[in-house]
């Protein structure tokens, strides 16, 4: 069959067994929107095979490769999802344009295209998890889902039993209170203590700006865990391929399942 007449969708806004839409490919890959991915096509920016392409209902088709100004955008049926320990001092971008170290150098060779699922600070370390599964990163991501997540933070001082009180029930921040955390001192010594604290927001620089408006600010933060997925004894800036069961896990909760505790 003529693969250029099978790609021309029949009605413009459905797959085929033959083939997916090449928005939604774009969008499943994480590369961007499935609105914004029309607009790129219609830009010329897409090629499938080495061909431009600007039709909008223009279907991928299996063994097709398909590239973005250049860069090939991974099959869909390759999914990859990993999780790195993310150290401090590495931007969670794929490119710095001030030069910072980024995460790209620390994920395996020849990987194809992933993205981060969220941020974490340039000076947070811990749980980064990368896929190229964009529809589940957006949906992990959504604030309807509220992810839970899990972070070990040192802070100055030790924590009265009101700040607690305030973190479980929701600290005022200077744009709108944080939602209620569920919190754990794991220990207190001189002049500092270690808490983990579970949110389910993703706010700016929440964890920091929470103890920073109880007058204690962090010292050193790691994620230890997004949704059921746990740092466990994976070595700083050091990645691992997600276990079938972490996806299913995943999965369950980007379908809006299991995914919240606080
Ligand atoms: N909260 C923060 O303050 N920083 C992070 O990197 C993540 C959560």
């Amino acid at each position: 069959m003529d693969r250029n007449v099978r790609r021309r969708a029949p009605k413009p806004k459905q797959d085929t067994s033959e083939g997916i839409r090449l928005n939604k490919y774009l969008a499943q890959a994480g590369v961007t929107s499935r609105r914004n991915a029309d607009y790129m096509i219609a830009q010329g920016k897409v090629r499938i095979n080495g061909r431009t392409v600007r039709e909008l209902g223009t279907l991928v088709l299996a063994g097709d490769k398909v590239d973005v100004s250049g860069t090939p955008i991974a099959p869909i049926e390759q999914r990859i999802y990993l999780v790195l320990h993310k150290p401090v001092g590495v931007m969670t971008t794929l490119r710095d344009p001030q030069g910072r170290r980024t995460i790209v150098e620390l994920l395996p060779k020849k990987l194809p295209r992933v993205v981060p699922v969220g941020r974490l600070d340039y000076d947070t370390a811990g749980v980064l998890l990368m896929t190229n599964d964009g529809e589940l990163a957006n949906r992990l991501l959504h604030p309807r889902f509220g992810v839970d997540k899990t972070y070990r933070a040192t802070i100055a001082g030790r924590l009265s039993p009101e700040d607690v009180k305030r973190l479980h029930e929701g600290v005022a921040l200077d744009d709108h209170p944080a939602a209620g955390a569920k919190v754990r001192v794991v220990s207190v010594r001189a002049g500092y203590s270690v808490v983990d604290i579970t949110i389910h927001e993703g706010r700016n620089r929440q964890v920091r700006r929470m103890f920073e408006a109880l007058g204690h600010p962090v010292q050193t933060l790691v994620r230890l865990r997004f949704g059921p997925i746990s740092l466990g004894d994976l070595g700083v800036g050091r990645t691992r391929p997600l276990t079938p069961r972490e996806v299913a896990a995943l999965r369950l909760v980007g379908a809006g399942e299991e995914g919240r505790t606080t």
